[in-house]
């Protein structure tokens, strides 16, 4: 099948700042950039929609107050959470499962779910393949200037989605019985796509030079839609300049600060900073700050290897600091002769 996406004059664009773009091109949100939308007592920061993404993805930012919960529902494609903030507790058929900052679940696609907020303040990230949630603001939110969930809520996010417009955007209100123990504990990730969460620091673990890479979620978990990579370490440098012909590179930095090129724009993200990277974006990332936390999510997902030759497995929750500075120079070669990795040019300048 034809990519739908044109790399080559993606390669041409200037990256947007603080702005949607519309149409398929880089841009970085900082944090709270986006459009607004109050969904009942639900804030939804929408950071990408399908229109911004040639049909590959939506984001958006969930800031809800603490006993907010919602009912079982299903939603078309599959949805990824990573929580910012506060308590989350994810409710599935097959168990239940309190999240808290740096935690994530894998929802696949139409898998009854119900969310529920424990703390006074939680946020969360929701990214999925579908654009459902976009649909569920347009239709039945109300645009707002804030960047905060309202203290005088019309009604809840619950009641809201009852209303008959959350059909229309393919939401479904389903009778479910929640199984109120834990998620059965495994080792690793799922085999399949199955629902599951991943604690912070959890996942299958790699590590290279003062840097932790883990996978929360896996090609394999998400119907081969993309896969999610969770990156803490030190202070790094920039790696070579490059492009992909495939994939699509977004980065959420969630600590720290994050060095990056964007066809020839360099852009630092803070915390809560967004990068979207399309497939023909020639690109580069450094960590810039101490202890910088970075999510990354890539797809489609023919890009996952690409960690596995850059690192060695781990079990360790963080990295080491110090020792010898060293680039996988040989695991980059292999990407580069196996990968959808096409480099350009050394990288931009050390940080
Ligand atoms: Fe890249």
């Amino acid at each position: 099948m034809a990519p739908a996406f044109d790399w080559e004059s993606v390669q041409q664009m200037s990256a947007l700042i603080d702005d949607l773009p519309g149409h398929l091109a880089p841009y970085a949100l900082t944090s709270g950039g986006g459009l607004h939308t109050d969904l009942g007592d639900w804030h939804a920061t929408t950071m990408a929609r399908h229109c911004d993404t040639a049909g590959e993805f939506s984001l958006q930012r969930i800031d809800l107050p603490g006993g907010s919960a919602s009912p079982f529902m299903t939603v078309p494609g599959h949805t990824f959470i990573h929580v910012l903030e506060g308590e989350l507790t994810i409710r599935f058929e097959t168990g239940t499962q309190r999240l808290i900052g740096g935690d994530s679940a894998s929802i696949p696609e139409r898998t009854p779910f119900a969310l529920a907020a424990g703390a006074a303040l939680n946020s969360f990230y929701l990214y999925t393949t579908d654009d459902w949630l976009q649909r569920l603001a347009e239709r039945a939110g109300t645009p707002t200037a804030s960047h905060v969930f309202t203290r005088r809520p019309a009604r809840t996010f619950s009641a809201l989605l009852a209303a008959e417009l959350a059909d229309a955007a393919g939401v479904h209100l389903v009778e479910a019985d929640a199984d109120g123990r834990p998620l059965p504990p495994r080792a690793g990730l799922p085999g399949g796509a199955e629902p599951f969460a991943t604690k912070a620091g959890g996942g299958d673990r790699y590590e290279t030079y003062q840097q932790i890479n883990a996978y929360p979620v896996r090609a394999r978990n998400t119907g081969g839609r993309f896969f999610a990579m969770d990156t803490r370490g030190a202070k790094a440098p920039y790696i070579p300049l490059h492009f992909h012909r495939e994939h699509s590179e977004n980065f959420l930095c969630l600590a720290g600060r994050v060095g990056l090129y964007a066809n020839g724009t360099e852009i630092v993200l803070g915390p809560g900073d967004f990068l979207h990277a399309p497939a023909g974006t020639i690109h580069s990332f450094s960590l810039r700050g101490n202890n910088t936390h970075m999510l990354g999510l890539l797809t489609p997902p023919v890009f996952e290897p690409f960690f596995e030759y850059m690192n060695t497995p781990t079990e360790a929750i963080v990295h080491e600091e110090g020792g010898q500075p060293h680039f996988p120079a040989e695991g980059f070669a292999r990407a580069q002769a196996e990968l959808d990795l096409v480099v350009v040019g050394p990288p931009p300048h050390t940080a």
